[in-house]
């Protein structure tokens, strides 16, 4: 498997009112090709920092950040971001949203498609007696579906997920994470997604990155020992919930060391 991804000793600090805040130090990692990355970690840490520097929104202060062995200057159609806070324009329909990302992506190029294309990711999601209503008019759970189908619908080669899951009910939840495994079944994708749900993390990931309390270090990096597909049975694997013990201790020591930051500022 070749590597898409290295994240090369780096670092962020952020220059702030109340002084330089640092918030990613010397992370190291690879992403190969097909991959499933999950991080996981406590809340405010530096986790939607890492992927912003993947995404190409923020340059890291120190270190770099490749992509097949460039360095990422900015945001680009090979990458689809779904966004913590949802990222759907409020001023367009369900349907004009998924249409919009369809539409930077000169690749596919007939209009006709790009309805098609449209249509089957508001049938998956769900959406289809939506099409035509405003986000501000969705609940929270149809408006992360939304940006799932939009960035799905551009089929981007890399999707970076920031708590793509995390509005949902558990049962829309476990839907979601199923639709996502079909959808790189069918599709091979490389991802790298962020969640704080140990489970989902072990469900869905072929490799979990685990990091610390602010400023981000890797803490450890877990290989999954499952392969795909997957399917629901393996929660009742001994070796998913042994797995599962062992890394919501680790996460737990950082949540703890996280909340000792006394900055009420931060989130
Ligand atoms: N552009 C920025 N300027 C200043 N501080 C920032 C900026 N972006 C993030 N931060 C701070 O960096 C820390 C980590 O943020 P973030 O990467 O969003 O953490 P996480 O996703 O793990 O919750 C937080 O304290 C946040 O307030
Ligand atoms: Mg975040």
């Amino acid at each position: 498997m070749s590597i898409r991804i290295q994240f090369q000793n780096v670092g962020m600090t952020f220059h702030t009112d109340q002084g330089a805040l640092q918030v990613v130090d010397g992370v190291s990692f690879d992403i190969h090709d097909g991959e499933f990355i999950c991080i996981v970690g406590p809340s405010g840490c530096g986790k939607t920092t890492l992927m912003n520097m993947l995404a190409g929104f923020v340059k890291p202060t120190t270190g770099q950040v490749l992509l097949d062995g460039r360095s990422i200057e900015g945001p680009g159609r090979d990458r689809g971001v779904i966004f913590q806070e949802y990222g759907v324009f409020p001023w367009l329909t369900v349907e004009e949203n998924i249409m919009f990302g369809l539409q930077l992506n000169a690749s596919q190029s007939a209009s006709k498609d790009k309805k098609s294309i449209c249509n089957k990711y508001l049938q998956l999601m769900g959406l289809q007696d939506f099409a035509h209503s405003y986000p501000k008019t969705l609940s929270g759970g149809m408006r992360q579906r939304l940006a799932i189908a939009r960035a799905y619908a551009t089929q981007p080669q890399l999707l970076l997920m920031d708590e793509p899951f995390g509005a949902l009910d558990a049962q829309t939840r476990t839907k979601m994470q199923n639709l996502l495994l079909d959808v790189l079944q069918q599709e091979g994708k490389t991802v790298m997604m962020i969640t704080h749900s140990v489970d989902e993390a072990i469900y869905l990931a072929s490799k979990i990155v685990v990091v610390t309390a602010r400023p981000s270090r890797i803490k450890e990096i877990i290989e999954v020992p499952f392969g795909y597909p997957r399917s629901e049975s393996l929660h009742d694997d001994s070796r998913f919930i042994s797995l599962k013990a062992r890394l919501r201790e680790l996460v737990m020591a950082e949540y703890e060391a996280q909340q000792m930051l006394s900055a009420p500022t931060h989130s």
